[in-house]
């Protein structure tokens, strides 16, 4: 293919020098004459692990060149890797004005040509970013409409730096964000073709985010481990040997467990053992700042519901599911234990099923539990799902417990699901209206 990579830094040298090792012919695009020098005599502007080896290789076969002229390199190419910076503000915010500016220039390029381009951003941008910026900006230069005659892709960078050549070839995974009707898939697959990895196709927005998806979930990972080390120091624990512990837990620790967004935690061990590490840590004088605000954060995650049912202005509301997960009847610390009672604090109606926590009132070991700690929430129970949801205006679904034929079955038109755990994944079936706490 013919390829222009728009930005010769750490992503668009180790882009431009790959690509150009499987075979496509491909123009660097800088507005830094330096770094197209540089390229044109065969050096490398970066310092990476093979990269100045790779650029002589490749710019001595003739594979990779480089411009300052966006037209001419437009011209000759139909593909184009935007891999230009997009630095922080200083209130966090990113600073648009480099991927503004060269989607200014490509666009103006795109309006003299006839033959089909693509853009694909590889630069890290914000959700709404392309729709917001890049595409305005392509459009308003080129006069032309994006999906006609130009189509713009996302495809995120994963590589690190030290090791960024290795990352190019042995990818987690290629993204690519694409429109509605799926344009640019080609081209980014035939880009790509001699990568051996899953090539997945996604949403713009979906793309966007999944970079920062990624490098929040690697942040977190590092101070929740430097955390867990201090605190390990404070005991004489070695943290190297409780961390190599902690990740051979494959099945809950290091795996996808815990990773859906839903309902905040309860339950009889996370809120106390979290209550008793951030104690000690106390204790100690040590800072953990992360470890102390999960149980803020869940907080404000639960107070995002009760809210949400609050602004409804129902009276009624039905609850399906009161302990903290589903095939469970333990009710200690159980979110939906507050949210109910937040509900009748308010003055609501509520009613409850919970097919476990019912059982458990007959005579499970909770019967104490439920007869002394919560009798106001005992006698709100009924004994069927219908009886809740054919009484109530709002379908609260606490728990994936009972399932979804029954909320299919028996809400009607007029009345509101609010599913806090997502058990729902297509609410089509649904005659009530749907919402989800994190859809
Ligand atoms: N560095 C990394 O490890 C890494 C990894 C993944 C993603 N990213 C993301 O990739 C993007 C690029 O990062 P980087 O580290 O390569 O940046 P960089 O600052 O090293 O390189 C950016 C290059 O873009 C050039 N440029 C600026 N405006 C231009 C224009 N209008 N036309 C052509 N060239 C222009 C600059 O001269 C510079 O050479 C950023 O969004 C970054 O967040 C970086």
């Amino acid at each position: 293919m013919k390829i222009s990579v728009f930005g010769l830094g750490y992503v668009g040298c180790v882009s431009a020098a790959c690509l150009a090792n499987e075979g496509h012919k491909v123009i660097g695009v800088d507005v830094s004459k330096t770094k197209v020098d540089m390229i044109n005599k065969g050096r490398s502007p970066i310092v990476e692990e093979g990269i100045g080896a790779l650029i002589k290789k490749v710019v001595r076969e003739g594979g990779l060149t480089a411009t300052s002229d966006v037209k001419s390199a437009l011209l000759k190419t139909e593909l184009s890797f935007v891999c230009v910076g997009t630095p922080s503000r200083p209130n966090g915010d990113l600073n648009y004005d480099m991927i503004q500016r060269a989607c200014f220039d490509i666009g103006a390029a795109l309006k003299g040509k006839k033959e089909k381009h693509v853009v694909v951003i590889r630069s890290t941008v914000l959700p709404g970013c392309v729709r917001e910026v890049v595409i305005p900006a392509l459009e308003s230069r080129s006069g032309k409409k994006e999906g006609k005659g130009f189509f713009v892709c996302v495809n995120p960078e994963f590589l690190r730096e030290g090791t960024s050549l290795k990352d190019y070839y042995d990818p987690p995974f290629i993204l690519a964000g694409l429109d509605a009707k799926r344009n640019g898939s080609k081209e980014l697959r035939a880009a790509y073709k001699n990568i051996k990895t899953e090539f997945i196709e996604a949403s713009i927005e979906v793309s966007e985010m999944i970079k920062y998806t990624c490098n929040a979930f690697h942040a977190l990972k590092i101070v929740f481990a430097n955390e867990i080390g201090s605190l390990c120091k404070s005991i004489c624990a070695d943290s190297h040997e409780v961390m190599g512990i902690f990740c051979k837990d494959t099945k809950l620790n290091i795996s996808k467990r815990y990773l859906s967004p839903g309902f905040a935690f309860g339950g009889s061990c996370l809120p106390k053992d979290l209550r008793a590490m951030t104690y000690k840590a106390k204790k100690e004088d040590l800072e953990i700042p992360l470890l102390g605000s999960l149980l803020p954060s869940n907080n404000a995650h639960f107070n995002k519901a009760l809210e949400f049912i609050l602004s409804l202005g129902k009276k009624k509301i039905g609850v399906l599911g009161l302990s903290f997960k589903e095939g469970t009847d333990d009710l200690r610390e159980s979110p939906n234990v507050r949210l109910v009672e937040n509900l009748i604090g308010k003055g609501l109606e509520v009613s409850i099923y919970d097919k476990n926590v019912s059982l458990a009132k007959l005579f499970g070991a909770n019967k104490e539990f439920i007869e002394k700690q919560i009798p106001h929430i005992s006698k709100l129970m009924k004994s069927s799902p219908e009886k809740v949801i054919q009484n109530c205006e709002v379908i609260v679904i606490g728990n994936k417990s009972l399932g979804k034929d029954a909320v299919v079955k028996h809400a009607k038109k007029g009345q509101i699901v609010f599913d806090l755990v997502r058990l729902f994944d297509k609410p089509g079936a649904l005659k009530a209206k749907y919402h989800g706490l994190c859809w």
